[in-house]
């Protein structure tokens, strides 16, 4: 059995409920590109939602971090990696969580216990050194010699706000050396293998730290990381997840793994990564901003590494690499095999779209290196011309020993982009989400808009999608024309009728099915879990959704819609505001 499933077993039998992984694209979250963290989806619930699951849960959720993109290469960076855990939503505590944690690594890992070191919060003006841990430790044959005592190490935040709180880790001595009596956290023959988050607190934007109203765990632990460690490699590529497709690119370049780790490695993370947020939900296509970037930058750096190795290009080489990386995880991801062919479709037209300009561009680069550093302006050019991701330019020049004007770049891209204005904000932004005030009040917002566009326009209207952000809401709903200014008109009349009778905003929970019937909306019905949690806002609107929503429309203030717009075919789009 592999790591996943044991896990999932060992909590279930704990009294954990599965709940299922989220998309890699979180939903109603704009401030991450990407789920970070197995937690992330959760936030609603570690803080006041109540879950539809109950209050101990377990999962496998696939996550994304591009932060470190350029680090992958060596042994140990992903972008794309998956994260075990399991919660408990104001049900047990620290000692039970350390307690099984424990007992998941010596019994069903048969981790030896003298290979573990932990590190646990050492206390300061604000919040006291964490003694039940310590004991607890003590008490399961944890000598103190391998606790280690830090501030800033354990005390865990997603970001600069949420959810918070103290937290101990979990470390395993991946050497053959001798296991030293003392543990040392700075030792790098220890690896952190599990975080247990010990979530009380919430800190807000003035950096206010308040108690949560429960007391939640929240754990993490990495699948590459401790796959590896458990099968005694210290490569992570050469574990089981990795070795079949490493294998396959060894075939398929005709070269072997040592000597072209770098590049080999770079091919299987990132069309790993590609296939996953290509078969997202989210429908994220290649292009120059967001996700989208992203994933441009992961095919093309792939194919850069490709082209590095002596792989025929214009071969089905990414193909095979995606199809093995979907039969591989297809057991645990049904969207993997449903949009096969939307992964497909997606790299080899990406790749038909860079290996136009590849070669050509190549050059220029050369050209334009021979004088050293890269100007911004040739950045520029090399991005604008011939599609090459302003960080491609980077590791070309970097391989040369040469800096690029990245500011220089920017410059120019700012003036292009007011040329052409298509700004898009937030584009590079990062960090987590709190769920704002004034993002609470936009997403009930879409509920009434939402509600108005079916009265007012047809009841046929149905969302699309939508996006908050802290500065306005944007909705996109399906409709086979584009809106009269009397309907723009009477949707807002409508709205703000609706925020004036300051009508009430009700959280139900119940079987999906008889949310259906009874009428509430909802977005992805296959996407819903049996029990779902259904807002209902006096009469004139109700949806499943995970909320968090305002208690009364009367705060929300005035609705306004600033624009209506085409999104796709069939789609429309409003973005408003609330003054
Ligand atoms: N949120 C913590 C982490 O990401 C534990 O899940 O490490």
């Amino acid at each position: 059995m592999n790591l996943k499933d044991l896990y999932i077993d060992f909590f279930v039998s704990k009294g954990h409920k599965q709940i299922p992984s989220s998309p890699v694209v979180p939903e109603n979250d704009p401030s991450v590109l990407f789920n970070t963290a197995g937690m992330q989806p959760l936030i609603p619930y570690l803080t006041k939602e109540k879950h539809p699951y109950g209050t101990r849960l377990c999962d496998y959720q696939k996550c994304i971090r591009t932060n470190d993109l350029e680090e992958v290469g060596d042994k140990t960076h992903h972008t794309f990696f998956e994260m075990l855990g399991n919660w408990s939503l104001g049900d047990y505590f620290k000692e039970e969580s350390i307690a099984w944690s424990f007992e998941f690594l010596t019994t069903i890992l048969h981790i030896p216990v003298e290979r573990l070191g932990v590190t646990i919060f050492a206390g300061n003006e604000d919040i006291p050194f964490d003694q039940t841990s310590f004991d607890k430790w003590r008490s399961l044959g944890i000598s103190e010699k391998k606790i280690a005592k830090t501030v800033e190490d354990n005390f865990w935040i997603a970001s600069d706000t949420g959810p918070c709180g103290s937290d101990t880790e979990i470390f395993y001595f991946r050497s053959e050396d001798e296991i030293p009596d003392f543990f040392d956290p700075e030792d790098e023959r220890w690896v952190e293998i599990w975080n247990n988050v010990f979530m009380e607190f919430y800190k807000d934007k003035e950096g206010k730290i308040t108690s949560l109203p429960k007391k939640n765990v929240d754990t993490g632990m990495g699948v590459e990381r401790t796959t590896a460690i458990l099968e005694g490699v210290n490569d992570n590529y050469l574990s089981s997840l990795w070795k079949d497709i490493i294998v396959l690119i060894e075939e398929i370049s005709s070269l072997p793994y040592e000597g072209n780790e770098k590049s080999m490695r770079i091919i299987a993370d990132h069309i790993r990564t590609a296939v996953f947020i290509a078969a997202d939900p989210a429908g994220i296509k290649p292009s120059n901003t967001d996700q989208g970037y992203i994933l441009r930058r992961l095919i093309r750096r792939a194919i850069r590494h490709a082209r590095v190795l002596g792989i025929q290009i214009d071969s089905d080489w990414d193909l095979q690499i995606a199809n093995k990386v979907i039969e591989k995880y297809k057991k645990y991801y049904n969207e993997l095999e449903e949009n096969r062919q939307i992964v497909f479709d997606v790299l080899q037209n990406e790749k038909i779209k860079f290996n136009k300009t590849l070669e050509k561009g190549l050059k220029e680069f050369m050209r334009v290196s021979k004088d050293g550093d890269i100007k911004g302006e040739a950045a520029f050019h090399l991005f604008d011309t011939f599609g090459f991701p302003l960080e491609l330019t980077i590791e070309l020049a970097l391989e040369l020993g040469l800096k690029v004007d990245t500011e220089g770049f920017y410059e120019k891209f700012k003036e292009h982009q007011e040329k052409s204005r298509t700004a898009s904000s937030g584009k590079f932004k990062g960090g987590l989400a709190g769920n704002s005030e004034v993002e609470t009040k936009y997403h009930t917002a879409t509920h009434l808009l939402n509600a108005a566009l079916k009265q007012v326009v047809s009841k046929d209207v149905h969302q699309k999608g939508s996006n908050i952000t802290e500065e306005r809401m944007r909705f996109d709903f399906s409709c086979d024309h584009k809106l009269t200014d009397i309907e723009k008109e009477k949707v807002e009349q409508l709205v703000n009728e609706w925020i004036r009778e300051d009508l009430p905003v009700i959280r139900q929970e119940m079987e999906k099915q008889e949310a259906i019937q009874s009428g509430a909306e909802c977005m992805f019905i296959e996407k819903y879990p049996d029990i779902v949690t259904v807002y209902k806002i006096g009469d004139v609107s109700k949806e499943l959704c995970g909320g968090p929503h305002v208690e009364h429309t009367g705060v929300l203030g005035e609705f306004k819609i600033t624009k209506e717009e085409a999104s796709s075919a069939g789609v429309r789009r409003i973005k408003a505001v609330l003054k």
